[in-house]
């Protein structure tokens, strides 16, 4: 079964509507602001494509100065929602992090395979601190412990859309986080 041409009629339930993300990501902008007084050098780092929507937010509500770097890294094939635990940088940082305070802004995190990677990749290039804010946390698939430092929300294990976060690259401008009717990828992990 494809995608329908109305978007929102793939949509079982809206989990966070754009109000609830818009005060929490408000809420998380001045948490952050906090945590990082001076004027030293702050790299958010944005996990491509999934947290492009979150972080064009989050930056405009985090009150200092900052710099915009981009990752992009593959962790589920085409299409799929089962993490293979295989982690690919598609596109690498732009800018040197050497002595600088870095948070990585993610969608999402579920089994944890793909920041654990990435929060070591990172380290590796020497920066003064990393730190990790991610929208969503699904903690009943975690399999890697990860030092998460801001959350938007933790919701249940449910596959879900919208807000950057896509299927097979539909449902990324959706306004809401919502949970993609299961018969849409029943086949693909191997229920119909
Ligand atoms: P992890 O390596 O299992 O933590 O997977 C993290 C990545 O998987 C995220 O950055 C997303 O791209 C993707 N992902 C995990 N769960 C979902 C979901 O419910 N909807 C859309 N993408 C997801």
């Amino acid at each position: 079964m494809g995608a329908s041409k109305n978007p929102h009629d793939d949509i079982s339930e809206v989990l966070l509507n754009e109000e609830t993300i818009a005060a929490r990501v408000k809420a998380l902008g001045a948490e952050i602001t906090a945590a990082y007084p001076g004027n030293d050098e702050l790299v958010l780092v944005s996990v491509l494509k999934g947290s492009l929507v979150f972080v064009g937010d989050l930056m405009r509500a985090i009150d200092r100065n900052v710099r915009i770097d981009v990752m992009e890294v593959s962790s589920y094939g085409g299409g799929n929602t089962e993490s293979s635990g295989t982690v690919r940088i598609l596109k690498d940082l732009s800018g040197s992090i050497d002595g600088l305070d870095v948070l990585i802004v993610e969608d999402i995190i579920d089994t944890g395979l793909t920041l654990n990677y990435l929060t070591s990749y990172l380290a590796g290039k020497n920066p003064k601190s990393v730190r990790i804010v991610t929208l969503l946390d699904k903690p009943a698939r975690r399999i890697a412990e990860l030092p998460v430092d801001w959350t938007g929300f933790e919701i249940p294990d449910k596959f879900v859309v919208g807000y950057g976060l896509d299927f097979g690259e539909h449902y990324r401008n959706l306004r809401y986080v919502g949970v993609l009717k299961r018969e849409l990828y029943a086949s693909i992990i191997g229920e119909a």
